[in-house]
């Protein structure tokens, strides 16, 4: 988690073309008006299977009966279709299309293709086949579709615009989709809840939740358990089955494909940069609303003054856990809160996990991943980030603090000092990692992830937490009141 390495600042675009913005979706309709006036070639697909709740996720054999009976889906289709209103009998030809790309400095490239758009999965290719009456230059881009361009084990996309002469060779569609499409990748860092999160959730909420369900994710190096663990979230940003784009042996059309996930900031949303102005507090939101939690803000000292705070300590099982968990769930009592202890379990069921944490009023846990669960709080809710020894601020900061600032959460950070660290008993205080955590620092990423965050428990001062925690409830339950 995390990275010694500061993304570099600003976008870089390298076509010369406006960037994807609100216009988009209107363009995006009409474009689609378009092609239903003018382009009877590109038979229309009947997705199966959306509307069942026991579909499949995965749909990699699907098939593409184009003179198939009217399912349910077709009628949701032609709903869309309709809310887009009456087509307007222009006789506009297709629009030529455009490659749009831009690089995330540290973190990532993507595309957003916009036109006669085919997939090959197996060739792992997105071209844009140019209008046979336009001009267009070849290029071509290589784009990792995960949103760390340093993870190894992703495969890069190759996002073609052919020149005008090839578009007699593109390989004709085997199933169109008047719904946009997203490619991106699992595999990387996912399987960490906290880049669960960061790298894929997150990403994919910017890029596809303007939708409304009405998109396809195309997914490269597919994680059939990943998909299961996340199925409410990702069947709620999308309604079709996602397709495993590496063994996929159709040719796609769509009117418009994102190559690839953007990501703006860890584990948070730049609302400037996302489509829509989103901000971390709507995924949050998207999130509550998805698991159906109850409470979209904490308890209140108004309507129930008599009733305590609820606040979780996370419980860490490997290193960097809370060594004296029953100590600071007794200075959370003390403070005034009723303080329980969780330890989120990996094979958890993800709404389980969300109902729990939704029933806080507050959260305390040692910088990890656990903390990520912050997302299910309700909004004005407080966390407590426990920083480990050994300058780990900016990181925290990064990693957690901004995020759940973003959230619409009030953030607070406890620093233990090195008395609280277990690193002390284990070196002794003249050990260079206790006495010169800089030295630490200035000998590399290495050194800091092997001592701060892999070998050091947390031993917390209950009574230098004390103001910590007094301050967490006060913010819960303002004097005032
Ligand atoms: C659209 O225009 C064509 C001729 O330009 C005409 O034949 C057709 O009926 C028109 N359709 C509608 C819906 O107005
Ligand atoms: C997709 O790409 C593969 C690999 O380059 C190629 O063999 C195959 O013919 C392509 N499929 C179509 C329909 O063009």
């Amino acid at each position: 988690m995390g990275s010694e390495v500061k993304p570099a600042k600003g976008l870089r675009s390298w076509a010369p073309m406006r960037h994807l913005n609100a216009g988009f979706v209107a363009g995006f309709l009409l474009v689609l008006l378009t092609y239903l006036v003018v382009s009877p070639q590109f038979a229309m697909d009947t997705p199966t299977d959306v509307t069942t709740a026991a579909a499949p996720l995965i749909d990699v054999k699907e098939t593409t009966p184009t003179t198939a009976a009217p399912t349910e889906a077709d009628a949701d289709q032609q709903k869309m279709e309709h809310k887009v209103e009456t087509p307007k009998n222009t006789s506009k030809p297709l629009e030529k299309g455009k490659v749009v790309c831009s690089s995330n400095g540290f973190y990532s490239d993507t595309c957003d293709v916009d036109g006669d758009v085919r997939t090959n999965g197996t060739a792992l290719s997105v071209t844009l086949v140019p209008a046979s009456w336009s001009w267009a230059e070849r290029h071509e881009w290589k784009i990792r579709p995960y949103p760390r361009r340093t993870v190894s084990g992703i495969v890069e996309v190759t996002v073609t615009q052919l020149a005008s002469p090839e578009e007699q060779a593109a390989p004709a569609c085997t199933v169109s989709r008047s719904v946009p499409a997203v490619v991106f990748a699992l595999g990387g860092l996912t399987g960490n809840y906290w880049h669960d999160f960061s790298d894929v959730l997150v990403p994919l909420f910017v890029a596809s939740r303007r939708y409304g369900g009405e998109v396809q994710f195309l997914i490269s190096n597919i994680q059939p358990w990943w998909l299961g663990k996340y199925e409410a979230i990702v069947r709620r940003l999308s309604r079709y089955d996602a397709v495993d784009l590496d063994h996929d042996k159709e040719v796609r059309c769509f009117r418009h494909v994102t190559v690839g996930l953007r990501m703006h900031k860890e584990f948070d949303v730049a609302p400037e940069l996302a489509p829509g102005g989103l901000t971390m507090a709507d995924f949050t939101a998207f999130l509550r609303d998805t698991y159906s939690l109850p409470r979209a803000a904490p308890v209140s000292p108004r309507e129930s003054p008599e009733k305590r705070p609820r606040l979780v300590v996370i419980h860490r099982s490997h290193y960097r856990k809370l060594v004296n968990t029953d100590e600071v769930v007794r200075a959370a009592e003390a403070a005034g809160f009723e303080a329980v202890v969780m330890e989120p379990r990996f094979d958890a069921r993800l709404e389980e996990v969300a109902r729990e944490v939704n029933s806080f009023d507050a959260m305390v846990g040692v910088h990890g991943a656990g903390l990520t669960n912050a997302v299910f709080l309700p909004a004005g809710a407080v966390v407590i980030q426990v920083v480990p020894y050994g300058r780990l601020e900016p990181l925290a900061k990064e990693d957690f603090g901004e995020p759940v600032a973003d959230m619409g959460l009030r953030y607070l950070q406890y620093s233990i000092a090195a008395d609280e660290s277990t690193l002390l008993e284990m070196l002794g205080p003249e050990h260079p990692v206790v006495k010169d955590p800089e030295g630490v620092h200035r000998r590399g990423w290495d050194k800091v992830a092997e001592y701060y965050l892999g070998k050091q428990d947390v031993r917390i001062n209950v009574a230098r937490f004390a103001p910590t925690l007094a301050h967490a409830f006060h913010h819960l339950r303002p004097a005032s009141l």
